[in-house]
């Protein structure tokens, strides 16, 4: 029996990278499938951008080089992630669809000639979309090249203008019933904002000063609602058409904020994302182990597909350089990504374009051709993935990476509510927050998954609460069930002031938490942007703080500077067994990894393997029932760390004391 590709590699790492066949003329194919068998390249992602080609005029399809493109790698042995070409419409759209081009919110409509030109909530363009989709699964539905379905690269384009604003009354309509509603949710009696009728509520363009918060935010919510649409109708017509084959789309990590996280993930098979670090030291490090926690969470668990890295680091815009990866970086890069779940490693891109907007962006084939340190690196990390193979057996039932006990929650409502630019600071920003939280536990070797409020919190003991400000009445009723059953929980400043549509809760800030923190927070303080201040403890902390008093909860530290010194700054709140802290300013990064060791410790929580931390970072994976430990050294100097097992890198066994170099990795089984 033929077994298909998606059969062939069930249990292997997959390999390879974007492949944009149609960019060159077929005599180079050849060359590239020479050097992808060279490379044990098992998969390819094809079509991303390729609409013009199969589409050149409306209605029109060229299949031919396709049809030759997905026989060629079945013939070889590589499987093809197709992907549908929906988040680049030919020049042909723009002059059939011209009402259906994006408005940015100064009112100017972009044309062709870069990508992602079309308006998401505009009939015509979603009509495009779905045609060209269907046209592709039906013609490639059952082909034994198709392993996954991607659909559409990187959601994430917002519109304003008239297309909008007839999709979004009919969304507020909708969430609202009546405008009354909506006036009273808006508090639009504010500066006369009050409407007649749903008609005359327009997407937030430009306007005089500042605009409506709630507005906002609920602009921010239809616009997540308009591409979750967008992408469920392409996943329904490819399933219809492939049943079995997953469909993915590729979420742009970590600050891609255009539509809700959660959401995207039950409408697919399996989540992968693309990441690109751009710090050249352990920064860079830690946002690799960010970006895979984050895949994995919200892939659930479940092991989660890399679908694009780099072979450099990404441009670098404040330094406006593009700057390479040290030799050996991206192998070990790939590895801590495998480390926390993905299931191999795809790259942007297979080989670079002689000309096009990214022809100097890193490839697997860079311009210099095999004969080049990028291509034996990738030569080498196809070897190495070979042979780690039994490592990509997903993990047996209630196998978790690392046996995470922690976790941080991740809410898109919170995060576009810190983006509606009618905060009392400017340092208040979701994404920093929980980045910080983040790296304070991987710096202690501690592991952690990000979560929803409205997600089963019993598995674990302790939950991070960075940047919440917008709560509703269920999460407080959440959260409070949690340390209620014995959980430990963090909230951080200025969370549950408002409930989900930005009103504020009256009474005191932090009012959806307060109860549980034992705290009511009666102001303010920002600090200035420059301003470091010194807490009792010798804590450090900047950007803001607020004026507190306890409620039931113990001061661990207070604050020194005038006019809070001696105000609570720290505060902890016995629940039963269950604890809850509450940080009333923003804690440098010593300070932080220094409270959540205490508070980690109190919840009875150990990192997984007690030599991690520090800049060693010990990452343990499960497949099956056996696991398999991760081991890098991400300092400047050797680490002599005590460790069993066989190395799979080295073939080496280990019992005892093994001197790791500095960016020196093992896997152990
Ligand atoms: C990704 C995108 C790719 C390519 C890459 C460059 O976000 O999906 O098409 O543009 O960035 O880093």
């Amino acid at each position: 029996m033929k077994l298909t590709a998606r059969e062939m590699w069930i249990f292997m790492f997959v390999y390879g990278g974007d492949y944009n066949p149609e960019q060159w003329p077929e005599s180079v194919w050849a060359e590239d499938v020479r050097l992808m068998r060279r490379a044990h390249v098992n998969r390819v992602t094809v079509g991303v951008f390729s609409w013009s080609s199969l589409e050149p005029e409306e209605g029109r399809y060229d299949f031919g080089w396709l049809d030759r493109v997905m026989d060629l790698m079945h013939s070889n042995g590589i499987g093809v992630v197709l992907a549908t070409p929906t988040a680049s419409p030919p020049p042909w759209f723009t002059f059939a669809h011209p009402e259906a081009l994006p408005v940015t919110q100064d009112g100017v409509r972009l044309v062709h000639g870069s990508r992602d030109t079309y308006n998401p909530a505009a009939p015509a363009y979603r009509e495009a979309a779905r045609r060209i989709a269907g046209a592709l699964a039906e013609r490639y539905g059952r082909h034994p090249a198709l392993t996954m379905w991607h659909v559409h690269n990187e959601y994430g384009t917002v519109s304003y203008g008239p297309e909008t604003d007839r999709a979004f009354r009919l969304w507020l309509a909708e969430r609202y019933g009546d405008v009354a509603t909506l006036n009273h949710t808006w508090n639009s009696a504010f500066w006369s904002q009050k409407y007649s009728t749903f008609e005359h509520v327009l997407a937030p363009q430009a306007t005089q000063y500042l605009p409506n918060p709630a507005h906002l935010l609920d602009f921010k919510r239809f616009s997540a609602d308009t591409l979750r649409d967008a992408l469920r109708e392409q996943v329904e017509i490819v399933r219809s058409h492939s049943p079995g084959v997953p469909v993915t789309t590729n979420f742009m990590l970590p600050s891609w904020n255009h539509y809700d996280q959660w959401d995207f993930a039950a409408e697919i098979d399996e989540v992968s994302i693309d990441h690109y670090p751009s710090a050249r030291d352990i920064e860079g490090e830690t946002h690799v182990a960010f970006g895979a926690d984050l895949a994995r969470s919200f892939n659930r668990g479940r092991p989660w597909v890399l679908m694009e890295q780099a072979t450099s680091l990404i441009y670098d815009y404040a330094a406006a350089r593009l700057f390479a990866k040290d030799p050996g970086r991206l192998a070990r890069n790939t590895l801590q990504y495998l480390a926390r779940g993905a299931t191999g490693s795809l790259f942007f891109q297979w080989r670079s374009p002689r000309v096009g907007a990214e022809f100097f962006h890193s490839p697997m084939v860079p311009h210099a051709g095999e004969d080049s340190r990028v291509f034996r690196e990738i030569v080498d990390l196809g070897h190495t993935l070979t042979a780690l193979a039994e490592i990509a057996e997903p993990p047996a039932a209630g196998r978790r990476v690392n046996n995470t006990r922690v976790a941080i929650v991740w809410d898109s409502t919170a995060w576009w509510a810190s983006e509606t630019k009618a905060m009392p600071s400017d340092d208040l920003g979701f994404l920093p927050a929980v980045r910080a939280a983040h790296r304070a536990l991987w710096w202690q070797g501690v592991a952690s998954d990000v979560v929803s409020l409205g997600h089963d919190l019993s598995g674990y003991d302790l939950v991070l609460v960075p940047s919440k400000i917008a709560a509703s009445d269920a999460e407080a009723e959440a959260l409070r069930a949690f340390v209620d059953a014995g959980g430990h929980a963090v909230l951080w400043y200025f969370a549950g002031s408002t409930d989900e549509n930005l009103s504020v809760r009256p009474g005191g800030f932090s009012g959806a938490f307060a109860p549980l923190a034992g705290i009511r927070v009666e102001e303010h303080h920002p600090l200035a942007a420059d301003e470091s201040i010194e807490l009792s403890d010798g804590s450090r902390a900047d950007a803001w703080a607020e004026d507190l008093q306890t409620h039931g909860a113990e001061v661990l530290a207070t604050f020194t500077h005038v006019p809070l010194a001696g105000r609570p700054a720290i505060t902890r709140n016995r629940v039963g067994a269950g604890t809850v802290h509450y940080l009333a300013t923003r804690l440098d990064l010593p300070a932080l990894r220094a409270h959540l060791a205490r508070v980690v410790a109190e919840a009875g929580i150990s990192p997984d393997h007690p030599q991690a931390g520090d800049g060693v970072e010990i990452v343990r994976r499960y497949a099956g029932e056996g696991s398999y430990l991760f081991v890098f050294n991400h300092g400047d100097g050797p680490r002599t760390l005590d460790l069993t097992g066989h190395d799979l890198l080295t073939g080496r066994d280990l019992d005892g004391p093994v001197e790791v170099p500095p960016a020196g990795c093992l896997v152990l089984r």
